[in-house]
């Protein structure tokens, strides 16, 4: 089955977008309370809950994942920067996985994957911090060959590939062009041992494409979650999310 991580960051936006200024997320009429929105999440059946915790702090705040830590009962996926002060929050946080993204305070959303040859220290001593804690990581990258078998040789145990270029593509010429890239990335990453997830603009009409890539793991989605979850709610966008991604909606139909 492949598994779903859902990414909560968007319902900290909506959060953030009134409350910017109010000192904590509980009581009073602080809301929309991302922690809420992952314990349910959980009982609709996401494997695990995604935050990225930014430098600008833009959405999640430290409080937020600290609640995360202490309320859910699945898997807490820590996505940060490749930094000192990330790296030395996540071994005091312990979340159960790390994932390596890059960050750029402009962008709107993570645009690219991580450049794991320009960062080669970097993220050699982060992998290596992170794996003495018991803390597995995750590395961010676009489905290039050699960013894939740097992360295999730096010993990371999982990557996660970006499935952005493709999603834009999706109406473009260049869809089939994209999927191919991802296709070769999950197969190679495979090959060389990598637990492979992957993530970024993936939707609920896209998906049905994405889940047939090879050797894949679990998905972190977000956006599209949450979007749908103002319409029915968020256990019902997590429930048709996870059919969608095991194909019970396509079997339903024939
Ligand atoms: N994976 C990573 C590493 C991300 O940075 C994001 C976006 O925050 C996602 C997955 C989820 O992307 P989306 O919100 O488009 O589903």
């Amino acid at each position: 089955m492949l598994l779903l991580g859902v990414n909560i960051d968007h319902c900290a936006t909506v959060r953030q977008a009134r409350y910017r200024q109010a000192p904590a997320t509980v009581g009073g009429a602080v809301e929309p309370d991302p922690v809420t929105l992952a314990v349910l999440s959980e009982r609709a059946g996401a494997d695990g809950i995604t935050v990225h915790l930014r430098e600008d702090r833009r959405h999640i705040q430290e409080r937020d994942v600290w609640r995360l830590r202490e309320t859910i009962s699945t898997r807490l996926n820590l996505e940060m920067a490749c930094t000192p002060e990330m790296t030395a929050f996540a071994l005091k946080l312990k979340p159960d996985f790390v994932c390596l993204v890059p960050e750029n305070r402009q962008e709107i959303t993570t645009e690219g994957g991580l450049d794991v040859i320009g960062l080669r220290d970097r993220v050699r001593a982060c992998i290596e911090a992170m794996g003495a804690a018991g803390i597995k990581v995750s590395l961010f990258i676009d489905p290039d060959e050699p960013q894939i078998e740097l992360a295999a040789k730096l010993g990371a145990p999982f990557v996660e590939l970006h499935t952005g270029a493709y999603a834009h593509a999706c109406h473009t010429p260049r869809r089939a062009h994209e999927f191919q890239r991802l296709r070769l990335g999950c197969v190679r990453a495979h090959d060389l041992g990598l637990t492979v997830n992957a993530g970024h603009g993936i939707n609920y009409v896209n998906i049905a494409e994405i889940r047939t890539l090879p050797h894949l793991h679990e998905l972190n989605i977000g956006h599209t979650i949450i979007s749908r979850a103002l319409f029915t709610g968020i256990e019902e966008a997590v429930r048709e999310m996870k059919a969608r991604m095991n194909g019970e909606t396509e079997k339903k139909k024939s």
